[in-house]
């Protein structure tokens, strides 16, 4: 694949909850066109006429892949299409990136690299908390070393959303999480254990708590759900040297590092004779960059197509990410028995 610094032509295809944000952020680019937006209904299509004057709306997507200017496609519909789509796009020779997850099982995750590799084409998933200033900003804290040795991480993510009734709230919400707990401890979990439960429904989990542990003794915790009465993005992480709290939702303070924790001064010679320390130092407030996250994730896959690099979120995290998801579903099946993913 040549160098390709061309102005881009993309096409959205699917323009419902979420592809409307991807057409903006498209629209704003200016290494780039939003040259179709794609969806099936009539009414999103409207929607997308009056939204996106300067695109072609159409209803079948090959009349993106079919168009030779056409550089890539950001395909943002239902999950189990997901495959068929970026299938057919690869085989055009269109470049492409797909929301979360990239498909619905890890053998089409395999299948559509392959085709990718073959076809010397960007495949790339759309795990947007990676291109988040707030998460890479753990993620160096982390790497520094001054958190100490990582005890245990816990993520939140409920809030009174969209109940959906053809996947559940793991493969909706938890490629969010897992993404996030890969990039940070740059490990996979040994275990997954799932509880879950269907309150909607019949058969579709909508709330799901989750136990994983990692290499080194992490545990981590991350708790899903559609039906709760607030809002919660939030996650803490405890080190032995530091905490860090993690607060999506928050304008300004999105982070907050503590420098705080228990120490044992003395193994007790006797019942009675533990002694601690406790820290309670400062709580500092790290700058975070002021970048909207879906934007950084448009301008790094131009990036990726213009100098053929491989993504941050390519197929291999991709991967790995969808075998979690499963791992956890099998787990949810069995009614919380523990899955070895190693
Ligand atoms: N990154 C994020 O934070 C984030 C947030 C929300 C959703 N998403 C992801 O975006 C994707 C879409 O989610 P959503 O909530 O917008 O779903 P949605 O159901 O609201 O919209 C999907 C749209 O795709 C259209 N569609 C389906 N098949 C099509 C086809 N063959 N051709 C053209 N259009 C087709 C549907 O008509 C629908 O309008 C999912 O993968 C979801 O996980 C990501």
């Amino acid at each position: 694949m040549k160098h390709e610094t061309k102005m881009k032509q993309i096409g959205v295809i699917g323009y419902g909850y979420w592809g409307p944000n991807l057409s903006r952020v498209w629209s704003q680019n200016r290494r780039a066109r939003l040259k179709y937006v794609c969806d099936l209904k009539e009414d999103r299509m409207s929607a997308a006429r009056i939204n996106c004057p300067h695109s072609t709306i159409t209803k079948d997507y090959f009349d993106i892949l079919k168009d030779p200017e056409v550089t890539a496609v950001n395909i943002a519909t239902n999950i189990i299409t997901h495959f068929q789509i970026a299938k057919d796009a690869l085989l055009h020779d269109k470049h492409v990136l797909v929301e979360k997850p990239l498909s619905a099982s890890s053998e089409e995750v395999i299948e559509l690299t392959k085709l990718a590799a073959e076809r010397n084409r960007i495949l790339m998933v759309g795990h947007t908390f990676l291109y988040s200033p707030p998460v890479i900003q753990v993620q160096k804290l982390l790497k520094s070393g001054s958190v100490g040795n990582v005890d245990f991480i816990q993520l939140t993510r409920i809030n009174l959303g969209k109940v959906k009734h053809d996947f559940n709230v793991i493969w909706d919400l938890a490629p969010h999480d897992f993404s996030i707990l890969e990039y940070w401890l740059e490990e996979e979990p040994i275990w997954i254990q799932v509880v879950g439960k269907a309150s909607v429904y019949q058969n579709v989990c909508d709330v799901a708590f989750i136990n994983m542990h990692y290499p080194g003794d992490i545990l981590a915790n991350v708790q899903l759900s559609w039906l709760s009465p607030v809002k919660l993005r939030s996650s803490y992480i405890v080190g032995d040297k530091q905490m860090i709290t993690y607060d999506d939702t928050h304008p300004s303070e999105k982070i907050k590092v503590y420098d705080m924790g228990v120490d044992l001064v003395r193994e007790p010679d006797t019942f009675g004779e533990f002694q601690l320390t406790y820290r309670s130092g400062d709580i500092h407030v790290p700058r975070v960059d002021n970048k909207e996250p879906l934007m950084e994730e448009c301008e790094h896959f131009l990036d990726c197509i213009e100098k053929n690099q491989p993504p941050k979120t390519g197929p291999k995290h991709a991967l790995r990410i969808v075998r979690m998801i499963e791992a956890a579903q099998e787990s949810l099946k069995n009614s919380g028995e523990r899955v070895y993913l190693k």
